[in-house]
């Protein structure tokens, strides 16, 4: 029989609503919480003097003494032990799930971090706040995209729909509370796209054309501004045509694919009331808005197309 749990912690997945890529720009976004898909970290006592990492769905497993530098899972367990400023228990097996698939725009990356934060704040009895948690989380997605905005670590902690602008020295954030809540279905092309990648691609693009890229994450933020005025108004049609319409912003980035423009045009011409990708892109999933009248169309139309997987989510 296994032992019985010191600290058992998760953390759901995301889908940015608007704004993505725009955000790490200063525009605003909009980002929900996927709570049905989640990482959960796991610590249960073991035999000797080190902290054993298990990252479960990978097959991996090492210890805290013998991890890579760049080994998430140790990185994490640093971080937090230099936050608290005192070692963890040792002693201990971390073990890691995920049923958030990986590099699909799903925030996998930032909720493994915050599910092991949680986990290790109760092993250690830190007393984290949620922003605390997001900071530490936010470090992590620095080593993993380079330049994140800080909206997947944010919206991953706080578990509610949020209202982001990256902003220095602090970023602005608020959560919201739609008027109505969004019925979306995600779909999932089935391609792996780093964010780290789109990211750099981004930038060089923003480099190469700054007065193009500024003028698209400027709709970008007009839409996420715009969007967010539809859901506290409860006005769905229009949360869906902006969502279209930041996909074509999207795709004038580049960040899209045939696969995502494909299933974005599939869900559409299937009565979903917008569709856009979400996430970093190139891959992974998007998201299509549906009303209860045509959620069965759009799902089944996405899977004769070859879609992936589907997942539901409610916002709100
Ligand atoms: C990734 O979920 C969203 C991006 O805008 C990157 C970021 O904000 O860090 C693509």
């Amino acid at each position: 029989m296994s032992a019985a749990p010191l600290a058992e912690a998760t953390a759901p997945g995301k889908v940015i609503l608007f704004g993505e890529h725009a955000v790490v720009y200063g525009r605003p976004a909009l980002a929900a919480p996927v709570t049905g898909l989640r990482a959960r970290a796991v610590i249960v006592p073991e035999d000797g003097p080190d902290m054993r990492l298990i990252a479960a769905d990978l097959g991996r497993a090492t210890t805290l003494s013998a991890a890579r530098t760049d080994n998430p899972l140790a990185a994490t367990v640093r971080l937090v032990e230099r936050h608290a400023g005192r070692p963890l228990p040792r002693g201990v097996s971390l073990t890691v799930t995920s049923a958030i698939p990986i590099a699909s725009g799903l925030g996998s990356g930032a909720a493994i971090a915050v599910a092991v934060i949680r986990a290790l704040a109760i092993l250690g009895q830190l007393p984290l706040t949620r922003d605390d948690v997001s900071a530490l989380a936010y470090e992590i997605e620095r080593l993993h995209h380079g330049t994140p905005s800080g909206i997947d670590n944010t919206v991953i902690a706080f578990e509610q729909p949020v209202y982001f602008v990256r902003r220095s020295p602090a970023n602005h954030i608020e959560p919201f509370r739609p008027a109505r809540p969004l019925r979306l279905v995600i779909a999932d092309t089935g391609v792996r796209s780093a964010t780290k990648n789109v990211v750099g691609d981004v930038r060089r693009q923003w480099e190469a054309d700054r007065a193009r890229f500024e003028a698209i994450f400027d709709a970008c933020g007009r839409l996420a501004d715009a969007g967010r005025a539809a859901l506290e108004a409860g006005d769905l049609a229009e949360v869906g045509r902006l969502m279209t319409a930041n996909h074509e912003q999207l795709v004038a980035m580049t960040v899209s694919s045939a696969a995502l423009d494909r299933l974005v045009a599939v869900a559409l011409g299937a009565g979903a009331l917008g569709a856009k990708l979400s996430g970093a892109g190139r891959g992974g999933n998007l998201i299509a808005l549906v009303d209860a009248a045509g959620e069965a169309d759009v799902c089944a139309a996405l899977q004769a197309a070859g879609a992936a997987r589907l997942f539901r989510s409610d916002v709100g």
